[in-house]
């Protein structure tokens, strides 16, 4: 989270904000860098792995971080040194959290059509292949049944839920809630006695979880606890029939983006956990699946203030080089960053309307109160999830910068991609 240090009246124009330490104009000025950029702090995303891992208070539990808040390698590196296992949504995203050092036997598979090639990937990875690939439908168990059949091996899976939560219940955007009926993930409540009867009847599954995720950016704790109920109740039914190792009731834990958040993972976890002893099976291991709440605070985008544009009626832009391609979020989700100048201006402040170079009106990150007189950066605030592993390079732009801190130091940097390399790949087709 980027702390502020009180601007010196002496030097109106000192630069003040901070991450991990180190002073995001010092970043920005930096010649690898420059803008757009993502920085992230790598220790705090590590801290609030630690003190996850600390509200299961010692019980058997697996966080698999879900890698699609953010990928990149020296993240999910610090994570996995932190004790997190993963949750992936591709057979690229297995990949990379093998080669960052996750354990199969740490690893869970989302996601509602994997290919086969895909499930090969996940069959054959490590020894007894990963921990579950999380099945979203009957369908999939058949699919997944006949992949390791053909490889000749034994496939562990979970089942992964559609707790059939009402669409509002869950005080989110309906984009990022996908616990009812109508979402296409999950296995439908009446097809669970379909599905476990295919696990049993087949010699190559092992049936060793149940799971349900039911959203993103969840602020309050009832539809989460009200699926962890649904995931324990058929957790009861299945435990005498197959050899579960595990319950997992999903990521989603909320955080601050300026207006609050009421509840912390830590908040979460502590009332699953009375749940599931509850349910009596307090004996199997907790997962849970968080990417957000681990890396969302820890995360800024920089960008340069391009121009401004005075319209009538007091309307005023302040057009800044990073646009929708790099944080997508407020075009997908309406979403709300806090925007903040870098350098701190003295003087009075006005509302400008902060939009990004692409052509596009979605490509709109809100009205934000800045300082009146002209300053070069801004900072756009908890960008670290859903930011640059959305990012793309529409109207050929470049992807932004990442830059990675550690100890009040960069300690990596991924540089820009020159837009020449768009162009060449647009002429690329022969
Ligand atoms: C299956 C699954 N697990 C976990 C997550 C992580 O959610 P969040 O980043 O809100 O914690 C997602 C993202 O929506 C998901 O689809």
């Amino acid at each position: 989270m980027p702390t502020s240090r009180r601007p010196d009246p002496a030097r109106p124009s000192v630069d003040v904000l901070e991450l991990g330490g180190v002073r995001l104009a010092e970043i920005v000025a930096d010649p690898r860098v420059g803008t757009p950029s993502y920085v992230y702090d790598l220790d705090g995303m590590v801290a609030d792995a630690k003190a996850l891992h600390a509200s299961f208070e010692g019980a058997p539990h697996l966080v698999s971080y879900a890698m699609k808040a953010n990928s990149a390698g020296p993240v999910v590196r610090a994570l996995a040194e932190a004790g997190c296992g993963a949750d992936v949504v591709s057979g690229a995203e297995l990949v990379l959290a093998m080669r960052c050092g996750i354990a199969p036997d740490a690893i869970v598979y989302s996601g509602v059509a994997k290919t086969d090639e895909e499930l090969d990937l996940a069959i054959a990875g490590g020894p007894e292949g990963i921990l579950a690939i999380q099945a979203e439908s009957v369908e999939e168990i058949a699919r997944v049944d006949a992949r390791a059949r053909t490889l000749g091996r034994t496939a562990r899976i979970s089942l992964r839920l559609n707790p059939a939560l009402d669409a509002d219940s869950l005080d989110t955007h309906r984009h990022i809630n996908t616990g009812h009926d109508d979402a296409k993930f999950g296995i439908p409540l009446a097809s669970v006695p379909t599905a476990f009867a295919a696990a049993s009847a087949s010699r190559n599954l092992t049936l060793v979880g149940l799971t349900a995720h039911v959203g993103s950016q969840v602020t309050a704790t009832d539809g989460y606890l009200a699926s962890a109920r649904v995931v324990f109740r058929v957790a009861r039914e299945a435990r005498g029939r197959f050899p579960l190792r595990f319950v997992d009731t999903g990521g989603g834990f909320g955080i601050d983006y300026g207006a609050g958040c009421p509840v912390t993972p830590a908040d979460f976890i502590r009332a699953t956990r009375a749940l599931q002893k509850e349910h009596g099976l307090d004996d199997l291991v907790l997962g849970c699946e968080p990417g957000r709440s681990l890396v969302g605070a820890h995360g800024v985008l920089l960008a340069k203030v391009i121009q401004r544009k005075v319209g009538d009626a007091d309307r005023r832009w302040l057009m800044i080089d990073a646009g929708m391609n790099d944080l997508m979020r407020p075009a997908l989700y309406q979403a709300r960053h806090r925007v903040v100048p870098l350098e701190a201006a003295a003087g009075e402040s006005l509302m400008w309307k902060v939009v990004g170079p692409v052509c596009e009106s979605s490509d709109d990150f809100g009205p934000h109160e800045l300082p009146a007189a002209a300053f070069g950066h801004v900072a756009i605030l908890d960008a670290g999830a859903y930011g640059y592993s959305m990012a793309s390079r529409y109207n050929g732009r470049a992807l932004p910068a990442e830059v990675f801190l550690r100890g009040g130091q960069i300690v990596a940097v991924k540089e820009r991609r020159p837009i020449t390399d768009w162009v060449e790949d647009q002429l690329s087709a022969r």
